[in-house]
């Protein structure tokens, strides 16, 4: 039988999900297949939850979806939201593989390798920056500061904060600035003026726009810059891992991005 996986949310047509998965389905020559789940309401989905072995789930049903599920993983507990629901005897298991994507992408850009010890700057406090702050809770020596444009929201994440105003002129103390907003999707814009920065950082962007304001503008004055499709592709192959217990193939994911290919 068939293997069926799938996205839950709302206007995901433009979701570059079934891309990735197809490409690793493909690449794993595996009968399965990964439909989209574009719904107004979430009890329009749950009629199709039974028919799934594991599904995704993005904006705006990731922390609405516990309601249906029977176990909850402690990095949805601390995170406070559900990407990935693995199903298991008939049990729907919340999952969140965002962080992991995270911390895949320092990994594999070499930044947990060029700092053992680093001071780090999260921009925003939604749901993203949630992610990455869990993420950085297994990096030991990293010493996180929080900024958000609403500065009682990142208090309420993190002991250590800074005003949104006083960015731009403390980006020189930071070895590593994650930008986790979504600024710059839509225009091409930086929430934040970047003038002067420390020398051999790196900046990362968590949007995948081919040119993105914040990363560009970093990488004039020197910065390493990293955008967020090594996140997206992790996140994708641990939601794999967990449903099939098989390794994904990251490379295949890539290059189906690259390639703009959607061979599923
Ligand atoms: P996500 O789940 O993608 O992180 P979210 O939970 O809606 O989305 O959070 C959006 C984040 O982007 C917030 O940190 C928000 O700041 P506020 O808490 O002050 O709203 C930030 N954000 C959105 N637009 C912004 C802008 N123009 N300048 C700075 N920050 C912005």
């Amino acid at each position: 039988m068939t293997t069926q996986f799938g996205l839950l949310g709302r206007n995901i047509s433009y979701s570059l999900s079934p891309k990735i998965h197809g490409a690793n389905i493909n690449s794993n020559g595996m009968d399965a297949s990964y439909r989209l789940f574009d719904v107004k309401r979430i009890e329009e989905f749950l009629p199709h939850m039974e028919t799934l072995d594991g599904f995704n789930v993005t904006i705006p049903y990731k922390e609405a979806i516990l309601t249906y599920c029977d176990e909850i993983d402690r990095s949805v507990k601390a995170i406070g939201a559900c990407n990935t629901v693995k199903r298991e005897n008939g049990k729907n298991i919340a999952y969140n593989t965002d962080w992991v994507g995270f911390y895949q992408l320092l990994e594999q850009n070499g930044v947990l390798k060029q700092f053992e010890k680093a001071k780090v700057l999260v921009i925003g406090a939604g749901g993203a920056a949630k992610a990455i702050l869990y993420a950085l809770t297994k990096c030991e020596n990293y010493e996180v500061t929080l900024a958000n444009r609403t500065l009682d929201k990142a208090k309420e994440l993190s002991p250590n904060v800074i005003e949104f105003s006083m960015v731009s002129e403390t980006l020189e103390i930071f070895d590593i600035v994650i930008q986790t907003t979504n600024v710059g999707v839509k225009t091409y814009a930086s929430p934040i003026e970047i003038k002067k920065i420390k020398e051999n950082s790196v900046f990362i962007d968590l949007n995948y726009q081919q040119h993105l304001k914040f990363l560009d503008d970093s990488k004039k004055l020197g910065a390493k810059t990293i955008n967020g499709i090594d996140m997206l592709i992790g996140q994708a192959a641990e939601s794999f891992r967990l449903w099939t217990g098989q390794v994904a193939d990251i490379q295949a994911m890539k290059d189906a991005l690259e390639k703009g290919e959607n061979k599923c």
